[in-house]
């Protein structure tokens, strides 16, 4: 299943559908982009990798201009506005700086527009074979019977195809292993109860549906062998990811619990610490209402305080392995990631 692509436009799986629709949105124009990235249409560190070297081709066709310094100069503005959409996950801006580089560096218009698209291409590309290199790599580490937790959609739709951390399990699955995967809802806006479940059983995967409050006690009665999840940043010091992840980790050192983390380099930023990094924080109406969909079905009072932060930073000393498109990396981080870095 291909969640994003080039047909003249970007066409992408409008994710606020599913479960209860397959559509495909047609986005024709950088503005349209950026409202489907911040609505979460498309989502997932990978897939907005992706997102982005396709929103900075779309940039290149939005005007005409007979002067390429002009173009060059409204394509980089608009390819700014597109890395804005979102703060936390590094790759929405590792792919738009790729296509812009290859835009700034064009000697004509239609020179730029032609290597923007054949960029982004490569980019979505790159993305299945990494995908797929992480999961054999992680899949190894795997055994038949395990109950994994997870949280969030890690999935093809949070990548161009395959996926990080459910790409991972779903390597284990085709080569036989029979897992249990625990799904954490992954509240507010429920990308585990609606996307990551709706994944796993069309793929046939053994799936369970827990609240995010939930993973305490499937840990403590014995029921889960492994945690497996995405990143949208990986720091010198910490994981990001979905909000939640964090007491997943501290939860999984209590119980003896090994916790992976998948990501592909490119969710690397490996210069950076925790505390340089904006958490995104979203709109209270996503906690004061049952659902995104459900715009009338309040469960929490109007003028209520509200806290809605989209992420949260795991510290590394949680992270028993991190999986990547080299290798599975083992502490020390500090010496090993760089050395996987530079090759
Ligand atoms: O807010 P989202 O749905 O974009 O958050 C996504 C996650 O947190 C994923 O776990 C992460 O991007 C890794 S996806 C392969």
């Amino acid at each position: 299943m291909r969640t994003i692509y080039w047909d003249g436009c970007i066409k992408m799986i409008d994710q606020t559908k599913l479960p209860d629709e397959f559509t495909i949105l047609e986005i024709n124009d950088v503005d349209d982009l950026i409202f489907a990235i911040q609505r979460l249409s498309i989502r997932g560190a990978p897939a907005l990798e992706a997102a982005g070297g396709y929103g900075v081709v779309l940039a290149c066709y939005e005007r005409d201009f007979d002067n390429s310094e002009r173009f060059k100069e409204y394509v980089k503005n608009r390819a700014e506005k597109i890395e804005r959409a979102r703060p936390t996950a590094v790759n929405l801006s590792v792919g738009v700086k790729r296509v812009l580089k290859k835009v700034l560096e064009s000697r004509s218009i239609e020179t730029a527009r032609e290597v923007a698209l054949r960029e982004a291409e490569r980019i979505a590309e790159e993305d299945i074979i990494r995908n797929k290199l992480m999961g054999s790599f992680g899949a190894k580490l795997i055994e038949d019977g395990d109950g994994i937790l997870t949280i969030c959609n890690t999935g093809s739709l949070a990548t161009v195809e395959w996926g990080t951390a459910l790409g991972v399990i779903r390597s284990a699955n085709l080569e036989g292993k029979r897992v249990r995967v625990f799904a954490c809802e992954t509240r507010p806006l429920n990308q585990g109860s609606r996307l990551t479940t709706w994944e796993l059983m069309n793929d046939g995967i053994d799936v369970t549906l827990i609240t995010d409050s939930m993973a305490g006690i499937v840990m403590q009665k014995g029921m889960i062998d492994k945690v497996i999840v995405g990143a949208d940043r990986i720091v010198r010091d910490g994981v990001f990811n979905k909000i939640g992840t964090y007491a997943l980790a501290v939860l999984a050192k209590e119980h003896g619990i090994p916790f992976f983390v998948a990501a592909p380099l490119t969710t690397f930023d490996w210069e950076k610490e925790m505390k340089d990094v904006v958490i995104e924080e979203r709109s209270p109406e996503e906690l004061k209402f049952c659902h995104i969909k459900c715009k009338n079905c309040r469960i929490a009072p109007d003028d209520v305080k509200v806290y809605n932060p989209a992420f949260d930073a795991t510290p590394l000393k949680y992270v028993t392995a991190l999986i990547t498109e080299k290798g599975v990396i083992f502490p020390p981080y500090d010496r090993e990631v760089p050395k996987i870095l530079r090759t």
